[in-house]
């Protein structure tokens, strides 16, 4: 049997705030298997990224397990857990954190350069990347030449290109206007047809109807 893509065990996260401890997550029992498209609502403040951005390994919960694909992630060390997200996971983020001065092709190459990809294969499945989301007459363009939808297009490409298990999206829709934001929704569906594992994060109603599963959080508890 195939194990959980994701799996948390009573997972829970505190920031101490002068000599109060605020508990943001409290006992996340969280499975997700391989092919799942999840969607994530709930009110802000609830956890929602606090708990994304755990499953994404761009933080540790203070408290309990963590398995990613088999392998308990907990106790490992940060660059140990640097390595097994960028082996595994692409991200997609609200305001599309694309760098300002470099082009749509150079962007979607970055997470190649921690592989060890030669330029001319970079470029290649870069360029692949970038003709999948319907810019590669774009390769060259700056982001302030861009709009917002063929920004976060890039974005999706950079979060494809090395071809990572899990695409996590923190409300990849939230600065796009609803046309656009069902494009893009359309986008991370094709890429969940093709066998990718899907969480995303949203506020809309209209966006979450995309996701198979949903599941909601009230003051850092799934309810
Ligand atoms: N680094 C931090 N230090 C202290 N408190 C934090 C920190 N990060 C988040 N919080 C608090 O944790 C709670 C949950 O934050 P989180 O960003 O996960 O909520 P969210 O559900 O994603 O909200 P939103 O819908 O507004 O994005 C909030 O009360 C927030 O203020
Ligand atoms: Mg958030």
């Amino acid at each position: 049997m195939q194990s959980p893509l994701i799996q948390t065990e009573w997972i829970s996260k505190s920031y101490i705030l002068g000599n109060q401890e605020l508990e943001v997550l409290k006992w996340i029992d969280l499975q997700i298997d391989v092919g799942e498209f999840v969607s994530i609502m709930g009110q802000s403040g609830s956890g929602k990224s606090t708990l994304m951005n755990i499953i994404g390994m761009l933080d540790i919960p203070s408290h309990g397990k963590y398995r990613f694909n088999g392998q308990d992630v907990s106790e490992l060390s940060s660059d140990d857990l640097a390595l097994v997200r960028r082996q595994n996971i692409g991200f997609i983020f609200q305001n599309y954190n694309l760098l300002p001065r470099m082009s749509a092709w150079d962007q979607v190459m970055v997470p190649l350069l921690y592989q060890w990809v030669t330029r001319s294969l970079r470029e290649e499945r870069a360029f692949e990347a970038l003709k999948k989301v319907g810019l590669a007459d774009k390769l060259k363009s700056l982001p302030s030449e861009m709009s917002g939808w063929q920004q976060q297009r890039v974005a999706v490409a950079r979060a494809i290109v090395s071809d990572p298990l899990l695409i996590l999206g923190d409300e990849p829709t939230g600065a796009l206007d609803s046309r656009t934001g069902n494009e893009v929704m359309e986008l991370i569906s094709l890429l969940h047809e093709e066998g990718k594992t899907v969480v995303i994060i949203t506020h809309s109603s209209e966006i979450d109807t995309f996701a198979k599963r949903h599941i909601f959080m009230k003051d850092g508890l799934i309810v």
